[in-house]
Parts: structure tokens; C-alpha cells; sequence
């Protein structure tokens, strides 16, 4: 093992036991120490589900990119282990990016991740991205020599080599490797590449799979590419994007498409793109197929561009999403977080049809750790409107309201305790027919609203303290509501 690893692991067992009680989300995963962004090398493997992650341990901002990683049985309740992998060597001593995972025909498993090397004195901040292989046996991951495997040599012509990364690896049915990875093109476009194997260790170029040609952003990032309930879903995650009307905010957007993938002569033809999630916090996801077939997908909770303006300082900073199962219908993808949750139910409270109007507060339903669903019927009358409120006490609240008439819900963190001048608020559009069906997955410092079933989904991360622990309800031309709330348990609280 090389000494920058052992350092970190030492670094890693030392600090964890520094953190404060309470300074962890509550049920989603935040890393060991220091700082985490993107979800790494999602998988199963050797009976329990791998999660790594993007990995700075020295501190709560963004750092030389090491591999955390993480283990778990039921998708929630996580254990660490020793970081996985960490900038050491000549060809990524810039940082182990982005990458995935998969088992080999020996039962190893083969992690391929984008290794930096930074261009000295750079005014632009550029490095080198190639694509490397580690192999390991779900601890222990050593570094293959025949790296890097893909580097600027195998682009397309025009393909820019500082801007190459993120692979989803996978394997055919055939037995021969397929790998996509993000890249910019000559006229500052996004494409995702394809790239071949035979046996998972040589690769080639194969094709570019898809062009954004000048739409969503200059960039994508973070790849992944499967087959769902008849569909070929590509999800990406695009930079510097455009406003645009109650789809995708300006900055940084993951987004899906569906589409038909043709294997023969390995052609994508898209059908729609969306975003994939309507709230300001959310980024570069990955998926996994479970044993039991579902399409299980996991997100970095937070906003590149405002990851760093937050004014509440943690020594660990950064989570993920709650683990999303996936499905299409009528050609939309939805997220429903995993049905592993309900092990972690407590203290239920339900009210069936309850008449709502001033502003009121239910008797057990209170608290930071929630899973409340929720029903609003309301007629679709100008100038009504049902809200939401939630993380609040005199001060503070984060609120979600409904306006039935023109078919919009709004998530709004303005008076959640942000100090910053940054986007607080998103809406996203649903049905004008007065019925809302919102689930609420409400932590120390996030909330995940699923909307109509997770037809869309809205997540923020919010700073508000943790002592803001009201809930109440109130609608504009009066509504009626059936809500069943259930107290969350933290993964390491015993019931
Ligand atoms: C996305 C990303 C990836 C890259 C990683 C670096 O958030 O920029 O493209 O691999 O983060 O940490």
C-alpha cells in the first residue's frame, strides 16, 4: 500500500472519532471525514451493496480526490471501510475522479475511475484526464499496471483530453466491456463516448454515443446507462445550463433521457430528456441493479456551484440522497425512495380528511427525522393555495406549497437560515386536477419531497438548526388532507 494511503486511512480512523455527536445527517450517508461529492462505484458485490464516493479527508471543502467507501446490507444503514483508493501515482497524483464498479469472471472486483494529472501554472486550472483500472477483493484495491487504460490518444478527433471522464463500466451479455464517458467536443459541446473491451483490462475507442449539440450545457459529467422497464435511460449531469421555464435552473443539472439503444450497431436514439430532479440540491447519480432486479439510483445531495457558500461550518461536510428505486411509466422516470426505509419507522401518527385553513399543527406530527405522506385535495380556484411548513420555529421555516390552479409546487428555503445570496426556491409543474400527493423526507439538513409518486422529486439541503422542529398546515379557499407521518430512526439508532 503506498504511503498516501496509509496516511489517509490512518488519517480517517484517527478523525472519525473527533466528529460531534450530531453533526451527521440523520439517515442519509455523509462521508468519514472531511469532505464528499460524488457517488463512486455503486454496486453489489460479495453479498452487500459498495458505495465510494468522491473523498477529500483532510477537510470539509474540496480537496486532492481520494475513494471513501462505504458497505451496507440494507441501503441505509452504512459501515465504512478504509478509503479505497488515493492520488499516488504518477498518472493521477492530481486526484482519482469519478468512476464505477464491476465484478469480474474471477469474482474480483474491477473499479475504473478518471486519474488527474493537473498542467503546471495552468491560469485555467486544466489537467490531464485518462481513465484507470484498480482490482480488489471489496477492501484492499491495487492500482493496475498497465494504466492509464484510456487516454487522449483514443478520443475522437476534436475531443478535449481536459475534459474526459466519469466511466460507467459494464458488461455485455457476450462477455466483451462496454465503458461511456463524458467529454467536451471541438465546438465546446458535450458528447458521451463509447468505449470497447474484451476483457475489461485493453480498451478502445468504439463510437461518440450522443452530441448535445449546444443544448443542455457545455459539459457532461457523470454517465450512466442502462435498460429499464423497456427503455435506454442515459443520465447525465450537465454544467453551465441555461434557465429555462420550470424545467432545469441555471448551473449544474442532472437530467435523463429515454431512448432506444440498438446493440448490433450500438446506436442511441433519444425520445425525451428531463430533469432529474427539480430542487436546487442534486447531482451526478448513479445507479445499481440489485439482486432482486431494481434499478436502484444514489445522488451527491448538493449544488456544485453553492457547495462551498454555506456559512454553517460541520468538519464533515456533504451527503447523498436517500437511495431512489426507479421506473418508467408513460414514458416518465420515477424515483420512490427504497422500500428499505420502513424498517426505520417509528411513532405514527394518521389523520384521515382533516379540514385544513389557518395555519395549524397536528398532534404527532412534529420532528427533523419524517417520512410524512401526505394527500391534499383542493379545488383548482384562482388565488388558492396550500402550504407547507416545515424545520420551523419562530424564526425559521422551509415551505412547499401548492398552488392547484396553475398546477405548480414550490419548495422555498428563504427564511431556512441561508445567509448567502443564492437561488432558494424551485417549482415544478403537476396535474391542475386539485389533488397533491407529496411524500416528505425530511433529515437534519435536507428535505426530499417525492411528488405524485415520484413523478417528480424536489431536494434541498437546508441549514437551518437542528431545534426547528414544527410542522404545520394551512390553505387559502380551505383543503382537506389525509397525512400518515412516521419518525425516521438514524441507521446506527437502535429500535
Ligand atoms: C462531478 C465531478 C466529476 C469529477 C468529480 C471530481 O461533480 O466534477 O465530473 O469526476 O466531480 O471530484
Amino acid at each position: 500500500m503506498s504511503q498516501i494511503l496509509e496516511k489517509a486511512r490512518e488519517y480517517e480512523l484517527q478523525q472519525e472519532k473527533t466528529v460531534p455527536p450530531g453533526t451527521r445527517p440523520g439517515y442519509h450517508f455523509s462521508p468519514r471525514v472531511g469532505w464528499l461529492n460524488d457517488p463512486n462505484g455503486f454496486s453489489w458485490y460479495k453479498g452487500q451493496f459498495h458505495l465510494f464516493y468522491q473523498y477529500h479527508p483532510y477537510g470539509p471543502q474540496w480537496g486532492p480526490m481520494h475513494w471513501g467507501h462505504a458497505v451496507s446490507k440494507d441501503l441505509i444503514r452504512w459501515q465504512y471501510k478504509p478509503a479505497a483508493l488515493a492520488p499516488d501515482t504518477p498518472y493521477d497524483e492530481g486526484g482519482c475522479f469519478s468512476g464505477t464498479a464491476e465484478t469480474l469472471p474471477d469474482g474480483r472486483q474491477l473499479l475504473m475511475y478518471t486519474s488527474v494529472v493537473w498542467l503546471p501554472d495552468d491560469p485555467d486550472h486544466r489537467g490531464f484526464q485518462t481513465q484507470s483500472l484498480a482490482v480488489g477483493d471489496g477492501e484492499n484495491y491495487s492500482k493496475y499496471e498497465g494504466n492509464p487504460v484510456l487516454t487522449a490518444e483514443d478520443l475522437p478527433k476534436g475531443g478535449n483530453p481536459y475534459e474526459f471522464r466519469d466511466p460507467k463500466i459494464w458488461q455485455e451479455e457476450d462477455g466483451t466491456w462496454r465503458a461511456i464517458a463524458a467529454n467536451q467536443n471541438e465546438t465546446e459541446g458535450a458528447q458521451m463516448l463509447l468505449f470497447r473491451s474484451r476483457d475489461g483490462w485493453s480498451w478502445e475507442f468504439a463510437k461518440t454515443l450522443v452530441r448535445n449539440d449546444h443544448r443542455l450545457g457545455t459539459m457532461w459529467e457523470c454517465p450512466d446507462f442502462f435498460r429499464l422497464d423497456g427503455k435506454q435511460v442515459l443520465i447525465g449531469s450537465a454544467m453551465n445550463m441555461l434557465e429555462d421555464d420550470r424545467e432545469f435552473h441555471s448551473g449544474n443539472n442532472s437530467f435523463y433521457m429515454t431512448g432506444e439503444y440498438d446493440r448490433e450497431s450500438e446506436s442511441y436514439r433519444e425520445e425525451v430528456v428531463r430533469p432529474m430532479d427539480y430542487g436546487i440540491d442534486f447531482y451526478a447519480p448513479q445507479t445499481l441493479e440489485a439482486p432482486d432486479g431494481r434499478r436502484i439510483l444514489i445522488g451527491w445531495m448538493q449544488n456544485p456551484d453553492t457547495a462551498n457558500q454555506r456559512t454553517v461550518s460541520n468538519p464533515v461536510f456533504g451527503q447523498m440522497t436517500i437511495p431512489r428505486e426507479l421506473s418508467i411509466r408513460d414514458g416518465k422516470l420515477y424515483q420512490q425512495p427504497v422500500r428499505e426505509i420502513a424498517e426505520y419507522h417509528d411513532d405514527m401518527a394518521e389523520y384521515q380528511g382533516v379540514t385544513i385553513e389557518e395555519e395549524t399543527s397536528l398532534p404527532g406530527v412534529s420532528g427533523r427525522q419524517v417520512d410524512l405522506d401526505c394527500t391534499v385535495y383542493m379545488e383548482p380556484r384562482k388565488g388558492n393555495r396550500f402550504t407547507m411548513r416545515f424545520a420551523k420555529d419562530a424564526d425559521f421555516y422551509t415551505e412547499l406549497s401548492y398552488f392547484p390552479e396553475e398546477g405548480i409546487v414550490r419548495l422555498d428555503r428563504k427564511f431556512s437560515g441561508q445567509r448567502r445570496a443564492i437561488i432558494r426556491h424551485r417549482d415544478a409543474k403537476v396535474s391542475t386536477d386539485g389533488v397533491l400527493k407529496i411524500r416528505l423526507l425530511l433529515d437534519r439538513y435536507s428535505v426530499e419531497a417525492f411528488v405524485n409518486e415520484g413523478e417528480k422529486v424536489m431536494t434541498m439541503t437546508l441549514e437551518t438548526r437542528l431545534s426547528a422542529e414544527e410542522i404545520t398546515f394551512a390553505a387559502e379557499g380551505g383543503a382537506t388532507m389525509d397525512i400518515r407521518k412516521y419518525r425516521l430512526r438514524s441507521g446506527d439508532e437502535q429500535k
